[in-house]
């Protein structure tokens, strides 16, 4: 087991459900920044996955807020469209305690041409503790790290990750299953535009599940089989013997609908039905992070069925983003009620 830089490893009683893939657990994150999964090693994803199952508890209290991160302040900063993960990044910082500001570019002095650099510089001097950024370029949260002291968490960086939407769709699978290790996983969409495939596939291959990704061949980015995934683009070998179907959205205002012929030829190809569903175990659960475009990957009866645990990860999102907010805040691990 590596050293780390602020936290040493060790093994510690697992809070999570039973089957969990180790048992040892980081008992702090390594960096002042979650930028990605691919970074983390496999005990700093146990450690933020076992620190959410704790954070549930606090969401599922009639008086939801504990003073775990009183006197301390994040920074929202929105450049592209969210609902889910904005709401609940500031749903999670309410619930800590946090002081929360929240910046949407229309409306502030971008429009004015100021740089990305000075509006983060000049919020830095406001002295948050985190930066949650979502962008549309790639890599804006590694460059902002880099530039800042205040930690900075990447809350979607163009098609390239998406750390927080992993770890809660994470929970959400082993709360449902118990487990990640050996289960099969078959994610299905629009791949090529996708931040959460990739930073599912860097969470799921080091967590110990098998990982097959399904898109038209002109949605499948080349090499994808590198990080160590099965890739098809016949979508019922791809179900077949699923524990976990997990569908993602058709990106149109980034292809539009000139990477396959109609949303309804590819709802009739890559389209998740009732019958297509069949082909995976009796007990797989149906996934999708958000926004869904119904009749498109995936049928209405589908997406509101009891296999679907769609609202289940929004959910689990809030307590996700605590966990995370927690450990870089503080840079210690969660002890509940007495650290509140
Ligand atoms: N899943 C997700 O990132 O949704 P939002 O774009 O609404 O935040």
């Amino acid at each position: 087991m590596a050293p780390t830089k602020s936290g040493s490893w060790r093994s510690r009683r697992d809070e999570a459900p039973s089957g969990t893939v180790s048992r040892m657990t980081a008992t702090a994150l390594r960096s002042k920044d979650l930028l990605g999964i691919e970074a983390l090693a496999a005990e700093e994803i146990a450690l933020l996955l076992d620190t959410a199952e704790s954070m549930r508890r606090i969401g599922e209290r009639q008086i939801k807020k504990v003073p775990a991160l009183r006197g301390r302040m994040v920074v929202n900063l929105f450049f592209e469209a969210s609902t889910r993960t904005r709401f609940s990044f500031e749903t999670a910082e309410k619930w800590l305690s946090a002081d929360s500001l929240n910046f949407e570019a229309k409306g502030s002095s971008v429009e004015k041409g100021e740089t990305l650099l000075d509006t983060a510089r000049n919020l830095e001097a406001m002295s948050p503790d985190l930066i949650v950024i979502r962008h549309q370029t790639p890599g804006v949260p590694h460059f902002l790290a880099r530039n800042l002291k205040a930690g900075v968490v990447n809350a979607g960086d163009g098609a390239h990750e998406h750390p927080t939407q992993a770890l809660l769709d994470a929970l959400t699978i082993r709360r449902r299953l118990g487990r990640i290790a050996g289960l099969r996983v078959a994610i299905t969409g629009d791949l090529a535009h996708s931040r959460v495939v990739r930073s599912n596939i860097w969470l799921l291959t080091k967590m110990g599940a098998r990982v097959v990704v399904c898109a038209p061949p002109t949605l499948m980015p080349p090499r994808i089989a590198e990080m160590g995934v099965e890739a098809t683009t016949d979508f019922d070998a791809a179900l077949e013997g699923a524990d976990v179907v997990m569908m993602l959205r058709m990106q149109l205002e980034r292809s539009g609908t000139s990477l396959f012929p109609s949303a309804r030829e590819y709802f009739k190809r890559y389209g998740l039905t009732t019958a297509r569903l069949a082909r995976a175990k009796p007990e797989a659960i149906v996934m999708h992070p958000g926004p869904m475009n119904r009749g498109v990957e995936i049928a209405s009866d589908v997406a509101d069925s009891p296999r679907s645990v769609i609202l289940e990860q929004v959910s689990n999102g809030v307590a996700v983003r605590m966990a995370v907010l927690y450990l870089l805040a503080t840079g210690h691990v969660w002890e509940g009620e007495k650290d509140s």
